[in-house]
């Protein structure tokens, strides 16, 4: 395992343990900010640009003022890749907070925005993604606004850790009947040769990863259809599937008690693994390219 130990915390580099912030920090107190969990592979940034912009959206979202244009955000994440000298597989989180102030609901408008990431190692679930993951099923009781990557995560923590406690990979959330997403992927059923999905609605996050299987399904003549499904569909799924940054496209072989199609991966989700796959090297060799 390699150690990364350099942390970029407002356009410097620390040592991850001279890290220090004061304890009336919003993001502390009230979950006041926004992040993005970013793929590396083989020391590259896989869709860096969907991230970024997501990144974008969010602060807007919630009034957080990014003091770095887009183009220094671009550097400084490259930055980080450097300081630490990453060859391997890995994941960046990123972190902004509205900042540090005394503690008040409302937020005074010139505080300025703290920011953090840092890099650890993350080789790939290779193993499940061959043999697939079970689910549990759970209400989804989050707020509204699902499509902003903020900091308040509790709902997805709980949903999470009880997926964990019955031995499963992950929580398939739904609210009224609709499936919306997991607690920390987005999920997709495939019926009849078609893959459903949430529509990308305030109530769900918009998957860096589901933008990418759109684009797979478009170049491979699969229809992708933006519908919600209901939690009792699963019972005719022909297969099951999850996406996120550091789950790639996982196969669900199992929920609750149920097993999906015939218990393996389906064609499909295999499809799909592949085009991720071919898509992540093809973009790791024209940054290695640029970087020339
Ligand atoms: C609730 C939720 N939905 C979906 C995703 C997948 O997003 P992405 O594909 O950008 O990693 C995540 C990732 O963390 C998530 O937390």
């Amino acid at each position: 395992m390699t150690i990364y130990d350099r942390i970029l915390t407002e356009k410097e580099f620390v040592h991850q343990n001279d890290l220090q912030y004061p304890f009336e920090e919003r993001g502390l107190q009230f979950g006041d900010g926004i992040y993005e969990v970013i793929r590396v592979y083989q020391g590259n940034y896989y869709l860096i640009d969907e991230h970024v912009d997501r990144l974008y959206r969010s602060a807007d979202a919630v009034k957080i003022n990014v003091p770095y244009t887009k183009d220094q955000m671009y550097h400084y994440l490259d930055q980080l890749l450097k300081v630490n000298e990453v060859k391997s597989d890995a994941k960046v989180y990123l972190q902004i907070t509205r900042g540090s102030a005394p503690r008040d609901h409302t937020f005074p408008l010139d505080t300025s925005a703290n920011l953090y990431a840092y890099v650890k190692d993350l080789p790939r679930a290779t193993d499940w993604m061959r043999d697939g993951v079970s689910a549990i099923s759970h209400p989804d009781v989050r707020w509204d606004w699902c499509y902003i990557k903020s900091l308040n995560l509790l709902p997805n923590v709980l949903a999470k850790q009880e997926a964990k406690e019955q031995g499963s990979f992950e929580a398939i959330l739904h609210k009224d009947g609709e499936v919306t997403e997991c607690s920390s992927s987005n999920a997709y059923l495939v019926r009849n040769g078609k893959v459903y999905t949430h529509p990308a609605r305030k109530n769900i996050l918009h998957g860096c990863v589901r933008i990418a299987v759109e684009a797979f399904c478009k170049k491979e003549g699969i229809e992708f259809v933006e519908e919600a499904f209901r939690i009792e569909d699963i019972e005719y799924a022909d297969e099951l599937f999850l996406t996120s940054s550091t789950a790639e496209v996982m196969p669900i072989t199992k929920v609750d008690e149920r097993t999906i199609g015939d218990g393996t991966p389906g064609k499909i989700t295999r499809t799909l693994q592949k085009c991720y796959e071919e898509d992540a090297k093809i973009s790791a060799e024209q940054s290695l390219f640029k970087h020339v």
